[in-house]
């Protein structure tokens, strides 16, 4: 699905108001955006500009039925976490990564990505929105190692300007590094 299709149907939905619905019984909140797959191409590309190899481990924040990080883990051998706050995506991950034979590679973990753990990651991946993207920022650049790659499907990280960015399959990925900390 394209960048355009994607913001139409959060549109129809009410945006925020009504994908972001909070008061649940459960205790951990509704998701921040719906689930929209990355297109396969799309995955590619971001896995190419991120220069994934064996050696890494790439984090899907919101990994829906995590393809990005089976993908690393089946074409790159890299290790994958994809972390999601939707148990139906959390069941339909494990599941994909067990039937494409790397369950022993990714882990999948149900969790906000907000608060979740994401120090371990060397690439980060991201499909969200621009405002989320704001919103994760300052948790990127305090949480993940110097030198950590971080890919976007779509989404900017407003005057955090990108490495690089390139269009694939009708829409764009851009491409951060974390810079070392300031002494
Ligand atoms: C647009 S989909 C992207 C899925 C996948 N990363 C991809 O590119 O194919 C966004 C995903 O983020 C998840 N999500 C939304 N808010 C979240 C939050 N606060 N914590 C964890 N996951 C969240 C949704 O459940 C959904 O699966």
């Amino acid at each position: 699905m394209h960048r355009r299709d994607f913001l139409a149907g959060l549109g129809a939905l009410g945006a925020y108001g009504l994908v972001g619905a909070a008061e649940r019984a459960d205790p951990l909140r509704g998701p921040d955006v719906i689930f929209v797959p990355t297109p396969d191409e799309v995955v590619d590309m971001m896995l190419k500009m991120a220069g994934v190899t064996r050696n890494d481990t790439v984090y899907d924040l919101g990994c829906g039925d995590g393809r990005i990080v089976i993908t690393a883990a089946q074409k790159y051998g890299a290790r994958g976490v994809g972390i999601d706050i939707d148990p139906e995506r959390i069941a339909e991950a494990t599941e994909n990564a067990r039937r494409g034979g790397v369950a022993d590679r990714v882990k999948i973990i149900r969790g906000d990505l907000f608060e979740a753990d994401i120090s371990g990651a060397t690439v980060v991946t991201l499909y969200l929105l621009t405002d989320l993207n704001l919103k994760l920022r300052p948790k990127l650049l305090r949480d993940l190692k110097p030198g950590t790659r971080v890919v976007s499907h779509a989404f900017s990280m407003g005057d955090w300007k990108p490495e690089r960015t390139a269009e694939v399959a009708g829409t764009t990925v851009h491409l951060w590094r974390i810079p070392a900390r300031k002494r």
